[in-house]
């Protein structure tokens, strides 16, 4: 085996994907979605692993050792993969320590009743309710599986045990306990397994979803030592489920404790109270929050599940909720359009998202502030801050802890969502595990993974549509800009897509951002709510002239800014904020364009929001783009230079 393996990551829950660890560097990644066009897709198949292995330019044979995560609860699909078993026994060549391998091998029937399975008894009606909502949204075909013959591997939930973690504690209680660098914990979040796959047995690995997601965040920081603190939606709060707080320090990663947040799953039901939607709607609560004011916000609700329960004898979205409806109800507000789709910026709705919106900042800046108490009390002093899960893409949040936290640096990875899952099981097994140091990194954490694509599929594709005109003009920027200037909204399509939910210029939409018009215009465009924002891309090394508020450079469009001025009316919110993207040289094309732009408006900023269509996920290949031109009122497609319209059009 190489001293420096080469590791396949994978993650079987929703926002699915692959990885492909060469030398310790990402040489591939795909997420499900972009290949079978269902948003926030689960599972795995070879379809995705062939691809991202391509990508890398390496063989199945190449491949030393497998990483495996998944969401909580969710099952391994391995019936979607040929010749891929797993065996919950670990491979002969892999010595690397596991807590839980140790455990279990003094108490084996242990590892039976740990098996969880989640989507099959969902999806063939032996359990109903959310989880049915889910994964019919995210796992479609799985509707029509015998499941009977499916075959999965039940997802482990359960590693280490922690005496010290044990009772479950409040914010303040969790913060005046000391945290320590504990091997134990450090070994204790994964289980070895042997994998049996195209013919070979090669050491696998569980890991336990949120050591993926801070080793998917520490490990691309650039950081030398940083607290790391992760949260998600959906999950209860008891156990080490829905977060940890954890501690890296050159190539170790220590989980501390668990954080008990159930922040997460609040402000998804919030989302679907004002009618958003439960799968989806927590972007768009971001959104509405600021034409709403927090009136319904009330101390007594920020805390743990352990504060909450205390306070409240009760979880807290049924405490929230409960308090919101009462309240809006004794204010005398229109009762009537709590959660109509279709009244959903009315006072309502729009209070409740702004409540729900503050009561998400002040847990959350409770919570780091409890990790800094606990790290300290631990004799552990660090300025550097990295935050993941997929509440991490909370921007309002992410600068109100830059701003407000005991942090200086604050990093969030472009993958913070469970699409970076794939990525922080194969960086855990190689770093924490096996204990390969870090490469030297200048901490951009490159978003741009995806595949590119060759000239002959572009010509091809290109050539091959239907109802457009083509052409490739001698300098696709400036045509770009000048199509910019005349009031066009373009899309960009350049190289490798980005990883995240998040469009940064390689698979993007763009409008001037001078005409408050191109607001509505571009909503128009994608098929989106007329009241939901865009955000901006701005040149890296101009961004304090226009914004201020948040960290620079801010690379990936996680944190909130404040619009200076009023020049920029199409990105500006209605509150003045603004979730930023400095631009520099290794965002690609995009830069050439703001600088072509800026040269003749004296505005180095664009309008920039993803490639996609209603529903859909960010566009893929050039096939999508075209369609993309062919069934939306966009003006321009640029694909890798190439500038196309519908037959017809300018
Ligand atoms: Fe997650």
């Amino acid at each position: 085996m190489n001293d420096r393996p080469n590791i396949l990551g994978l993650h079987f829950g929703h926002d699915g994907a692959v990885c492909v660890l060469r030398n310790g560097e990402i040489a591939g990644y795909v997420l499900r979605e972009r290949i079978n066009r269902t948003k926030h897709a689960l599972g795995v198949s070879d379809a995705e692993i062939d691809k991202a292995l391509s990508d890398a330019a390496i063989a199945p044979g190449d491949i030393d050792r497998i990483a495996i995560t998944s969401t909580q609860g969710v099952e391994l699909l391995v019936g979607l993969l040929e010749d891929f078993e797993v065996s919950l026994e670990p491979h002969p060549d892999d010595t690397a320590p596991s807590t839980l391998r140790d455990a279990l091998r003094l108490d084996p029937a242990r590892i039976e009743p740990l098996q969880k399975f989640s989507v099959g008894p969902c999806l063939s009606g032996a359990v109903d309710g959310f989880g049915r909502t889910l994964y019919e949204s995210v796992f479609p075909e799985g509707i029509d599986f015998d499941w009977d013959r499916f075959a999965a591997v039940g997802w482990l939930d359960n590693y280490a045990s922690a005496r010290e973690w044990s009772p479950e504690l409040g914010l303040d209680a969790l913060g005046s306990r000391a945290a320590r660098q504990d091997e134990h914990l450090r070994h204790g979040f994964h289980l070895p397994v042997s994998v049996r796959w195209r013919g070979r047995s090669l050491p696998g690995c569980f890991v336990q979803h949120h050591m993926a997601h801070a080793a998917a965040c520490y490990y691309r920081s650039g950081f030398d030592a940083a607290a790391v603190l992760t949260h998600d939606g959906f999950l209860s709060g008891t156990g080490y489920h829905s977060g940890l707080n954890l501690y890296g320090e050159g190539h170790r990663l220590w989980p501390v404790s668990p954080n008990h947040l159930t922040l997460g799953m609040a402000y998804n039901f919030a989302a679907e109270m004002v009618g958003l939607g439960l799968v989806h709607g927590a972007g768009k609560l971001m959104g509405l929050a600021p034409y709403g004011q927090p009136v319904f916000f009330d101390s007594r609700f920020v805390g743990n599940e352990i504060d909450i329960r205390r306070q409240f004898d009760s979880d807290l979205w049924t405490a929230w909720s409960d308090h919101c409806r009462k309240e809006a109800m004794a204010r005398g507000y229109d009762i009537s359009a709590l959660g109509d789709p279709a009244r959903v910026t009315e006072a309502v709705n729009a209070d409740i998202a702004a409540s729900t919106q503050k009561l998400f900042e002040e847990t959350y800046l409770k919570a780091v502030r409890s990790l800094d108490r606990m790290l300290s009390g631990g004799g552990i002093r660090t300025d550097n801050l990295c935050l993941s899960g997929g509440t991490a893409l909370n921007c309002p949040s992410n600068s109100r802890i830059w701003r407000e936290g005991p942090y200086e640096n604050v990093f969030i990875e472009p993958t913070c969502d469970d699409g970076g899952l794939a990525i922080g099981a194969a960086l855990h097994l190689h770093h924490n595990l096996l204990d390969q140091p870090r490469p030297s990194d200048d901490g951009f954490a490159t978003p741009y993974l995806g595949g590119c694509c060759d000239e002959e599929m572009v010509e091809t594709t290109l050539k091959a549509a239907q109802g457009i005109t083509w052409e490739t003009p001698p300098n696709a920027a400036e045509a770009a800009a000048q199509d910019l200037l005349a009031d066009k909204v373009i899309a960009w399509f350049e190289g490798g897509s980005e990883a995240g939910p998040r469009a940064l210029g390689h698979r993007s939409i763009l409008a001037d951002v001078r005409s408050a018009d191109n607001w509505l215009r571009v909503n128009k465009v994608k098929g989106r709510e007329p009241w939901r924002p865009f955000a901006p891309v701005v040149l890296a090394e101009k961004a304090a002239d226009w914004f201020d508020g948040c960290p620079m450079p801010s690379p990936y469009m996680l944190f909130t800014a404040t619009v200076k001025g009023s020049d920029l009316p199409a990105i500006t919110h209605v509150d003045g904020s603004s979730r930023i993207q400095t631009v520099d040289e290794r965002c690609g094309g995009i830069r050439q364009i703001l600088e072509a732009f800026d040269r003749q408006t004296g505005v180095p900023v664009l309008l920039n929001t993803s490639f996609n269509g209603p529903g859909e996920p960010i566009v893929e290949t050039p096939t999508h783009a075209v369609a993309f031109l062919q069934n939306s009122d966009i003006d321009v497609v640029y694909i890798e230079g190439r500038r196309a319209v519908r037959d017809g059009a300018a």
